[in-house]
């Protein structure tokens, strides 16, 4: 089994958020921007979801608490203000620790610091006499209600000389097009999340066998998230045994295995607020079949193509139309589809057996914030993005489908950073060869 490659303790640095609010209050001019975090969300009754701070807000401040807002204050004097909650003994009594203004201020390299029950009270002397004023325009129905009562009261003061902002604008076009190229530090968190759930992949692979249930192998998978300290899964784990393999967003996970079929399994944690996202596929006795075979050397010959488009300046698009050609013409190798791959294209018959795209940018969401195309043309890419490389093969039963290759379902996926000559996988200590896996599953 590989070891993990990184050190075991991630310490916060935040120095890299203050980078970060400085560049935003460069851009932002003598505007003013307000960013808060996400609220905590009610599961059922008084039960809270297992609280996650809003990405962009986080990027900025690495401050986890809910209640809370960044205020940016362009100008010549450019400042920076936290509104959090305050200290109170008896709420920490029962949730823990708050840092409160005074400590948040100091460890958090913000400027000034304030009870979050000041917000409303500062804001509209903050927004008086700016031109702009920027936030996540349509992100929380609570918040833009929240600022158009400020610019309210702006407005109901401007007999006294005060001039009230003309233009909104949203604060995340500027922060996406930041989190698009990844800094030093956010890099050495996702080589650390890449490394956790590559670790945590090998595990489920060691611990498969017929007659085990998917649940089984979702819970490895989040013993080993969770050993490492990553906080959570980053999205859903799937878990797919045979033919839910087909089925894209599987999450029950609670089938039983069976020996003869595949398991994919699309798991990644999410460490210090950072995503991975991988996708192994691979056989629940160990050994693949014939057909299964013959399907993963296709998916995985489209990968590695696909692998190799990723390069400082290539067209986002360059890496899926990569997979996608040689697809195609695997589709009608296996006879899967009649040929010839140029009609296949053309016509995107190819959807019955692949269906999705190649990959998406990875960060602190998921499916990572960052526009795909600018004027109509794909993006190029750029060093310091991360994407993910994922092609797949989904065979359904179907009278024009080979029997033997019914209910096949493979997608492998690695996170790819495109560096200044090429790219590194960050994922790579995941087995993906037929080889590999095979030996992985024989105890290796
Ligand atoms: N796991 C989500 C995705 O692969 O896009
Ligand atoms: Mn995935
Ligand atoms: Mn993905």
């Amino acid at each position: 089994m590989t070891r993990l490659r990184t050190p075991k303790t991630v310490t916060a640095d935040f120095r890299a958020q203050i980078q970060r609010r400085k560049r935003l209050l460069r851009d932002i001019g003598d505007g003013v921007a307000f960013i808060p975090t996400a609220p905590e969300l009610l599961r059922n009754a008084d039960a809270h979801y297992p609280y996650r701070f809003d990405s962009h807000f986080w990027y900025l401040t690495g401050f986890a608490e809910p209640e809370a807002v960044l205020v940016l204050v362009g100008g010549k004097q450019p400042r920076t203000l936290l509104f959090c909650r305050e200290k109170n003994l008896e709420r920490e009594i029962w949730d823990g620790y708050r840092y409160g203004p005074r400590e948040a201020q100091k460890v958090f390299g913000v400027d000034d610091a304030y009870p979050i029950s000041a917000l409303d009270s500062m804001a509209a002397s903050l927004i008086a006499n700016r031109e702009q004023v920027w936030f996540p325009l349509g992100a929380q129905a609570g918040f833009d209600q929240q600022v158009t009562g400020w610019l309210n009261q702006v407005r109901g003061q401007v007999r006294t000389g005060v001039t009230a902002p003309r233009g909104f604008a949203d604060i995340r076009t500027l922060i996406d097009e930041m989190r698009l190229v990844k800094d030093r530090s956010e890099l050495r968190t996702m080589q650390r999340a890449a490394d956790i759930s590559a670790e945590a992949h090998i595990g489920a692979m060691a611990a498969t066998a017929p007659g085990r249930n998917e649940y089984e192998i979702e819970a490895e998978l989040l013993y080993a998230f969770r050993r490492h300290g990553a906080q959570a899964p980053a999205y859903t784990s799937i878990v797919a045994g045979g033919a839910n393999a087909c089925v894209l967003h599987y999450v029950s996970n609670n089938a039983p295995l069976r020996d003869g079929d595949l398991l994919l399994i699309d798991a990644g944690c999410e460490l210090d607020g950072y995503a991975s996202d991988i996708t192994r596929t691979f056989p629940v006795n160990g050994k693949f079949s014939g057909p299964q075979r013959d399907c993963y050397e296709l998916v995985l010959a489209a990968q590695e193509a696909a692998i190799r488009a990723v390069k400082p300046g290539a067209a986002f698009t360059a890496y899926h139309d990569a997979a996608l050609k040689i697809l195609a013409q695997g589709m009608i190798d296996l006879k899967l589809l009649k040929g010839p791959v140029a009609r296949v294209l053309e016509s995107g018959d190819f959807r019955r057996f692949y269906m999705h795209r190649t990959g998406h940018w990875l960060g602190l969401d998921v499916h990572d914030v960052g526009a795909y195309s600018a004027q109509s043309k794909p993006r190029k890419l750029a060093a310091g993005n991360v994407l993910t490389v994922e092609p797949g093969l989904y065979v359904r039963p179907g009278k024009d489908v080979p029997r033997h290759f019914w209910n096949i379902g493979i997608r492998i996926e690695d996170d790819v950073l495109v560096t200044a000559d090429g790219r590194s996988i960050l994922t790579d200590a995941t087995p993906k060869s037929i080889a590999d896996i095979e030996a992985v599953m024989a105890g290796a």
